[in-house]
């Protein structure tokens, strides 16, 4: 039976991702029904190096389930992937008087997690991006928010990409995932999808795909881009000018991260928020939670970073066969 803990701190870090929020009232508010006190650390692992840390009660966390951002904010902090940035991290937690550490993040911040792990701070890591980049989980914090974002938008340029006749490339956010690329090709019927994962097409064979589809009679082309493949705006150029067909590049960008979470989102995060304190309560360290097969779980920081995440073929299939 592991020793009770008094005294837990939260943070978030690396890229915003809606739903945060949400995690972040699931553990102070986990918390403090079990009698523990929550620390809440500002700026991600900067402000755990520099001290920027407060005690949260159940009323810091009102009328936030609904909010986009993070409350705490977060950052990348280049001082943290130092080992003198780490031990003075570990450090301030014992200044604080924190035993145990919830981060909110990518597998950026997971990593950071695993070190603070082995300078003796229990930490859990809760999986938050919009990338839905990490391997062991399949489903991260923001994902879903994002993809509806970015659906939403996508309508809207495909409305007027249909009004006239033209190409339209949609860059959406991604720089080593196609998730969202692919969720949105499908969920918008794009008649293409470029993702880091697969190897992109040639410009001759994009201008072959788009003719024949105008030959069929379509009346737009959508393709949708991830950030990570690139050239958006250069190969919008080489479209039009190839084809004679008017093309035109949207890049998304930001608007994907922020906005009101979806109700997904909001459970995932309450879910995972709660399990996290649990974990901690247990007397367990450097473990993510995950949701996979339908099942909240939770795996070893280091062997789920070994884990590598791989394109859903059949989605990827599937997109393809429903461009016809
Ligand atoms: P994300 O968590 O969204 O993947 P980043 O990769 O930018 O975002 O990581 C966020 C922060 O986590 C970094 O700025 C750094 O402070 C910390 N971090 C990332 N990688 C490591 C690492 N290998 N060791 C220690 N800390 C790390
Ligand atoms: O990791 C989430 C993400 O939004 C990526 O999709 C994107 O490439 C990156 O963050 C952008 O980060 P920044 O906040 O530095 O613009």
């Amino acid at each position: 039976m592991s020793k009770k803990i008094s005294t837990i701190g939260v943070l978030t870090s690396g890229g915003d991702a809606p739903g945060m929020n949400a995690a972040i009232r699931s553990v102070v508010r986990t918390a403090i029904s079990k009698g523990i006190k929550v620390m809440g650390v500002r700026k991600g692992y900067n402000g755990l190096i520099n001290g920027d840390i407060f005690e949260m009660n159940t009323k810091s966390v009102s009328d936030t389930i609904q909010r986009g951002g993070t409350i705490l904010q977060t950052a990348r902090c280049a001082q943290f992937m130092t080992e003198d940035g780490q031990r003075k991290a570990a450090e301030m937690c014992r200044v604080f008087g924190m035993e145990g550490l919830v981060v909110i993040g990518g597998d950026g911040s997971l990593q950071g997690a695993e070190k603070l792990s082995k300078l003796g701070i229990n930490t859990i890591g809760i999986p938050g991006t919009i990338d839905l980049d990490i391997a062991c989980t399949d489903y991260t914090i923001g994902f879903d928010t994002a993809v509806n974002t970015a659906m939403e938008a996508i309508n809207k340029i495909r409305d007027t990409s249909t009004s006239h006749e033209r190409c339209s490339i949609v860059e959406v956010m991604g720089r080593h995932s196609g998730y969202i690329a692919l969720w949105s090709a499908i969920s918008n019927g794009a008649e293409m999808v470029l993702i880091p994962e697969k190897e992109r097409p040639s410009d001759e064979e994009i201008v072959k795909e788009i003719l024949e589809s105008k030959k069929k009679g379509k009346k737009h082309f959508l393709i949708i881009a991830a950030e990570g493949v690139g050239g958006s705006e250069q190969l919008a150029k080489k479209i039009e000018e190839l084809t004679g067909i008017e093309t035109r590049a949207s890049i998304l960008g930001h608007l994907q991260r922020g906005g009101s979470p979806s109700a997904l989102d909001r459970l995932h995060a309450s879910m995972m928020g709660a399990i996290a304190v649990e974990l901690l309560c247990e007397g367990k360290s450097n473990r993510v939670i995950a949701y996979r097969d339908g099942k909240y779980v939770d795996f070893d920081i280091n062997e789920a970073l070994q884990m590598k995440k791989t394109i859903n073929e059949k989605m990827y299939e599937v997109s393809k066969i429903l461009s016809l």
